[in-house]
């Protein structure tokens, strides 16, 4: 049985979490990047999980197996008058697909919006994206609409669903 952590991305993981997003990145057509990650460096990178991890209303979760992050998931939190809004995002590493690691970034991220006065979470997902909406919907979400010609890839176009979680 492999162990899984699940724990907050600190600056120290800001290198390996640059090889993850660019290695995710390739797996998968499903994300608004693709191999080449962001453009972004190591210090900003760095820089950027420390603000994540002391905001009052996101966070950024790994899932770490024997020292290397196989998944990761994130809470984007709004301001002012959308502040009892998050944004979330979710990954896992193809080779771990279906294992029961995106359930258990899900379960953490929803404990973390509960405690955190996070009252609705958005997220829009490819329509094709049957896993992932399988996922979503086990979590309570429910799909409020769709966003024609939300990805363009090689000249084709990729619906997403628009879905909402409402945690009052
Ligand atoms: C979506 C993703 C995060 C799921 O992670 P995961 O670790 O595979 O998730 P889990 O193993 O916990 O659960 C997957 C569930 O989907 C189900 N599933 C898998 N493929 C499916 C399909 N084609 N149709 C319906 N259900 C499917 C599994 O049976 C499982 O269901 P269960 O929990 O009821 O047993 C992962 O596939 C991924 O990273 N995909 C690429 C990136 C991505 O699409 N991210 C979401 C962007 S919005």
């Amino acid at each position: 049985m492999m162990k899984v952590e699940i724990r907050e991305a600190r600056a120290a993981d800001a290198e390996r979490v640059i090889e993850y997003t660019k290695t995710i990145g390739g797996e998968t057509d499903n994300l608004t990047f693709g191999a080449s990650g962001f453009p972004i460096t190591v210090e900003q990178e760095a820089d950027y999980l420390e603000s994540v991890y002391s905001a009052d209303k996101s966070v950024h979760l790994l899932a770490v197996i024997d020292g290397e992050i196989v998944g990761d998931g994130s809470l984007s939190g709004l301001p002012r008058r959308m502040s009892h809004r998050a944004d979330l995002g979710i990954t896992v590493r193809k080779s771990y697909w279906n294992k029961g690691i995106g359930s258990m970034l899900m379960q953490k991220l929803i404990e973390y919006a509960k405690d955190h006065g996070i009252e609705i979470i958005n997220l829009e997902v490819r329509s094709d994206n049957a896993g992932a909406i399988h996922l979503y919907q086990k979590y309570g979400f429910q799909k409020i609409g769709t966003s024609p010609a939300y990805f363009k890839i090689d000249n084709s176009y990729h619906d997403f669903d628009i879905m909402y979680v409402d945690l009052r």
